[in-house]
């Protein structure tokens, strides 16, 4: 803690005087750990205040209401007059969501990139639709002014959009952009959803039209259309005849399928696909031109159907070689290897596609733990399984050749070796030594991934977009 911060503590007798932007020790669900936390929302109910809290090193997933008792008040932190209380812990190193009371590694995280902008609405939605239509190649057509209010179609029609002002705004990616972290979008406003037959927690905002306050939103899990009610879900499904994502299956083995899905073509899915994401993917901001992207819905067949795992989102043309956009396993699939299985896919079309690849940046602190793991485990078999050539005692490998055999690129190559301390200059070059404990660790973490991709099993030519009139 910093002297400035020492300055403004104060002891405070009772709640009644915390503000929004205070922060203070809150007890975090199920354990007996008292955190840093900031006040991001104060709420009354029948007489009992209610505080939306947000953890000061860790995740927002994490963030929670609390009641009084789980506010230790003996230490306060009031915020500024001149602005709020150091900024909005979006830009502090967090811990990992790994439950109450866990901790767990503390990974780098990245700022919220600015975004400017005011967010119009009205005839005005029109009005920036049809510039949007002529200027387009990369604008996109937000839904985040929405916060949770009850706009729009119940099938996402009502987009709002981004005046010119939106030129200065990071560009889109995976229909979401890096967001500005205001009061409402940094609270959760979803309580539960039912998809299929789970039901999940979201962790974060997700601008649903017309499903403000209500205990659960109702998705069908082939076509991701909402309800408000399991009445009317039941409605829904008594017609829907989807039992799997729309476009085409490009890839099957077992029980496991991608479906490519064109974010032009099919445009409601994409969109109710990105709102459901949205709800597990905190640095990105929802947006609703989904024309540029493909989606790569990952399914696990039974009987019911083909049942969503997760996806990724990857641009149809990247100036930056982005293979991925946005990347996410549904989180009762999670911590099961899946993910890993979503990134190989996604190097797989790199290498059918005879490029390298790296996921678009900034990455969360789930999507650089995978990443990382990935890379280690693809480079590491790489090496292993390299055979020394000509009068060579060992393997004579550079670094360009692991990027071209595994289609990861460069730098994330460089970092992985520099990450595993591979990396050793000797008699004048840089030679990469591996010891027998990482070879060991290295054949039982890939014992582990029971499930890989094959790529015999891919059924996919490319399409060279650049060559198109139109996506
Ligand atoms: N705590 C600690 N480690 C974890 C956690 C966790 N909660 N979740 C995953 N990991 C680790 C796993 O242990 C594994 O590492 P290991 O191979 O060394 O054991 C690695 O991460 C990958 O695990 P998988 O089971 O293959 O991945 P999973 O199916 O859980 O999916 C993903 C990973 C996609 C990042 C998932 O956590 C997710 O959807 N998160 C929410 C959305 C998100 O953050 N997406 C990435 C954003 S970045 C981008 O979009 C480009
Ligand atoms: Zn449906």
């Amino acid at each position: 803690m910093t002297d400035d911060t020492d300055e403004r503590e104060t002891i405070c007798d009772s709640a009644a005087s915390l503000v929004e932007g205070c922060r203070l020790p809150v007890r975090m669900a199920g354990g007996n750990d008292w955190p840093l936390a900031e006040i991001v929302s104060i709420k009354e109910i029948r007489e009992s205040r209610f505080f939306y809290v947000h953890y000061i090193d860790f995740n927002k997933r994490l963030d929670e209401w609390v009641t009084e008792e789980r506010l230790d008040t003996r230490k306060v932190q009031f915020p500024r007059r001149d602005g709020p209380a150091q900024g909005t812990g979006v830009s502090t190193p967090k811990k990992l969501g790994l439950g109450a009371g866990m901790g767990g590694g503390s990974v780098p995280s990245r700022p919220s990139s600015p975004v400017a902008a005011e967010l119009v609405n009205g005839s005005a939605v029109l009005a920036a639709a049809l510039h949007k239509k002529m200027s387009r190649k990369r604008k996109g057509v937000s839904l985040e002014s929405e916060a949770g209010e009850a706009r729009g179609g119940a099938e996402a029609a009502g987009a709002e959009a981004r005046p010119e002002s939106q030129e200065a705004l990071p560009r889109s990616t995976g229909s979401m952009v890096a967001h500005h972290d205001d009061v409402v979008t940094r609270m959760k406003n979803v309580e539960m959803i039912m998809l299929g037959r789970h039901r999940i927690r979201p962790w974060y905002f997700s601008p649903y039209p017309q499903m403000v306050h209500l205990p659960c939103i109702y998705i069908c899990e082939f076509c991701l259309k909402y309800r408000k009610s399991l009445k009317c879900l039941e409605m829904h499904l008594a017609k829907c005849n989807l039992r799997h994502p729309p476009g085409n299956e490009i890839y099957r083995k077992g029980s496991i399928s991608f479906f490519e899905i064109d974010g032009r073509k099919n445009k409601v899915y994409a969109q109710n696909l990105c709102l459901l994401a949205k709800l597990f993917l905190d640095h990105k901001t929802l947006y609703y031109d989904t024309d540029p992207f493909l989606f790569y819905v990952m399914t696990d067949f039974d009987a019911r159907g083909f049942h969503i795992v997760g996806y990724f989102s990857k641009e149809k043309e990247s100036t930056e070689d982005y293979n991925v956009a946005c990347i996410l396993t549904m989180p009762p699939y999670q911590r099961k290897g899946y993910g890993k299985l979503l990134i190989e896919f996604s190097y797989e079309l790199s290498k059918f596609e005879g490029k390298t690849g790296s996921p678009e940046k900034p990455l969360s602190d789930l999507g650089l733990l995978s990443y990382r793991s990935y890379w280690a485990h693809t480079i590491l078999d790489f090496l292993i399984c390299a055979k020394p050539t000509g009068d060579f005692e060992s393997p004579q490998i550079t670094i360009n050749e692991i990027c071209e055999q595994t289609s990861i690129k460069k730098e994330d190559v460089i970092s992985t070796l520099q990450n595993l301390n591979l990396i050793n200059y000797y008699k004048g070059q840089y030679i990469i030594t591996l010891n027998h404990e990482l070879i060991t660790s290295h054949s039982r973490a890939m014992e582990k991934r029971a499930t890989r991709i094959d790529p015999k099993c891919l059924h996919w030519t490319p399409k060279d977009w650049s060559k198109r009139a139109k996506w």
